[in-house]
This record gives structure tokens, C-alpha cells and sequence, in this order.
């Protein structure tokens, strides 16, 4: 898992690879993720799947490809394959080759964005994330932005639990872990307040954070002097060992005139935005660091890190007795 101070396996679980907009029906979208190439396309009928880039016939690319109807066809000899990606008819018309297979990938496509299962062995989905709340419920559909960095999923999602970087970092006035950390399974909670302004100006927010695997931070936000409540998403997704895209994304409980709900929703997500591209320099810089020398004012580090053992098809033994843990 880590060779020469990198993280150098990708963990298995939930990441985004598109939003819904970027693939509308009838479109092929080619996206390079876990360190393939793969093929995102929408059947004419609405349905987004995620498919091997490589022609099982004779290796022609697919983002050449057409979506028709229910299928996408191959543009070198037409061959056509349907949802589970088996080929239903060639151009020629004739016996279909039963080994003629694309590789699929699970996908589940809500709020706004596509999620890819990931597993080295390819494996079914052993959890799921959450369905949020959206404008049916009264709140805003999700403002994204993304970034691209030289990091792993783990480092940058290791942001959420290091408390301790949120002054020096990103400037706010003061920041606190409220230490109550949960893990069950796959799902790690914690909560954490900030006081982004600090001094007589106090600008608190509570963060309550659920990490549903390393690709996928909610964060639930409320501002008590407004009133105000966000669902904060940051989502990491690797293109390969090395690198990822960051998207930050926003929604917001209607709050007051439509029109104000939205400008803060974009102030938000302008702010969160910023946040994670003053963490970026840092993630392209830092090498890891598998035992950390913790101290009193880090956030739960160790548990995050022993949480993200499971995540990791080659587990290595965890050696949770090693790591040191601050005294609460
Ligand atoms: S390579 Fe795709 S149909 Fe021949
Ligand atoms: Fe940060």
C-alpha cells in the first residue's frame, strides 16, 4: 500500500465520474479513471452506463463509438453491446461471438452526478452513499467545481478529520473537534466547529461529517446566526495512482427569495472551492507520512487512518496499537 512516502494502490469504493450534465442522452463521453480507459455513455432512453474504452472484438476505442438506441455500436465493425455488456448484434448481420463481452462497470447516478463503483477485482458494490435531499425537499440541486491535483483520494480526503490545518491553512479565526468519532463499517462521522472570522465578528458553523469511503465527503453544515443549512460534498476521484479530481459541490436549504438562496449557495461554493486550492499545493508538495507524530489540536488522524485500511483490497496488517493517539 505504500511504497517510497506514496500511497500506491487505489482503495476500492464509491467515486464521481462525471455530473449528470456532462453526458446527455444519446452522448459518448470517453473519462480516464482508476487507471483506464473507460467509456461513459447514455442510452437514448436516460440510462448512463460506464463501460471498458476497448472494443472486446478487435480493440477499436470506443469514444468513436454511437450510441443507438439501447446499445452502443462500435465504429469499426459495427458491433453493437447492451446494457450488461454483452454484444446483441454485429454489423455483418450474422452469429453473434459469445465471448464478444464489454467490461462494465456498476454505476448509481443521483444529485446531480454519476458514481462508479471501484474494486482492482471488479467486484459488486458492498455499500451504497446517500441520496440527498434535493429541490423536492426544499433544497437547491448542487453547485460543483472541480479541480485536478497530483495526490491520492486518501490524502485529500484526509482534510475533513485534520482539524488542526483550518487556521493556518484557510485563515479562519478559530477552529475545534468536537470528538465524537463513530465508525461503522464503511462510515466514519465526526463533527467539528468552525469560527471562520474569529474575534468580535464570530462566524460560527457547525460541520458534521460523514466519509462514505475515500471518494465521497458530506459534509452538513448549519450557521446558527442565519439559520442557515448546506450539504457540502467533496468528492476525490483518481485518475490513477497519482493524481485526482477534486469536485466541491454546494446545495442549500431554500433559504429567504430564491434568488438569494442561489447567490449564497455560489458564494459557498466560490469559498469551498478556494479552500480546497489552498490545500492543493500542499497535497502535490507533501510526501506520506505512514506514522504521524500527533499532537493535542490535531483532529482523529489515527482513527481516520485505521479506518482507511479496509479500503484496500491488499490489507496490510493494521497496526492500530503503533500508531500514537492523543489523549482526549
Ligand atoms: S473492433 Fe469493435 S467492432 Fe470490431
Ligand atoms: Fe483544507
Amino acid at each position: 500500500m505504500v511504497d517510497n512516502f506514496r500511497l500506491a494502490e487505489i482503495p476500492l469504493g464509491w467515486y464521481t465520474v462525471a455530473t449528470s450534465k456532462e453526458v446527455k442522452p444519446g452522448q459518448v463521453l470517453p473519462v480516464k479513471y482508476f487507471g483506464q480507459e473507460l467509456i461513459l455513455y447514455r442510452t437514448e432512453t436516460g440510462e448512463a452506463r460506464l463501460v471498458d474504452a476497448y472494443c472486446p472484438h478487435m480493440g477499436a476505442h470506443l469514444a468513436r463509438g454511437k450510441v443507438q438506441g439501447d446499445t452502443l455500436r462500435c465504429s469499426f465493425h459495427g458491433f453493437e453491446f447492451g446494457g450488461d455488456g454483452r454484444c446483441v448484434r454485429t454489423g455483418y448481420g450474422k452469429a453473434v461471438p459469445r465471448k464478444a463481452k464489454l467490461g462494465t462497470w456498476p454505476i448509481r447516478e443521483h444529485n446531480g452526478f454519476v458514481f462508479a463503483w471501484y474494486h482492482p477485482e471488479r467486484t459488486q458494490p458492498d455499500w451504497d452513499i446517500p441520496v440527498l435531499p434535493g429541490p423536492k425537499e426544499g433544497w437547491t440541486n448542487f453547485r460543483t467545481r472541480q479541480i485536478s491535483v497530483k495526490s491520492h483520494p486518501q490524502e485529500t480526503s484526509e482534510n475533513s478529520v485534520d482539524v488542526g490545518h483550518f487556521v493556518e491553512v484557510h485563515g479562519f479565526g478559530d477552529s475545534w473537534y468536537n470528538g465524537d468519532l463513530e465508525v461503522e463499517g464503511h462510515l466514519l462521522k465526526h463533527a467539528y466547529g468552525i469560527d471562520y472570522l474569529g474575534g468580535k465578528l464570530s462566524l460560527i458553523c457547525n460541520f458534521k461529517v460523514e466519509v462514505h469511503g475515500l471518494g465521497y465527503s458530506l459534509v452538513r453544515v448549519n450557521t446558527p446566526r442565519f439559520d442557515a443549512n448546506f450539504n457540502l460534498l467533496i468528492l476525490s476521484s483518481p485518475v490513477d495512482e497519482d493524481n485526482v479530481i477534486v469536485r466541491t459541490a454546494v446545495s442549500l436549504q431554500n433559504w429567504g427569495p430564491r434568488a438569494w438562496t442561489y447567490l449564497v449557495r455560489e458564494a459557498a461554493s466560490i469559498g469551498l472551492n478556494k479552500e480546497v486550492g489552498q490545500d492543493a499545493p500542499i497535497w502535490e508538495a507533501k510526501r506520506y507520512v505512514e506514522r504521524p507524530i500527533l499532537a493535542e489540536g490535531d483532529g482523529p488522524i489515527a482513527e481516520y487512518r485505521r479506518y482507511c485500511k479496509q479500503f484496500y483490497a491488499q490489507q496490510v496488517e493494521v497496526k492500530t496499537a503503533k500508531l500514537p493517539v492523543v489523549a482526549a
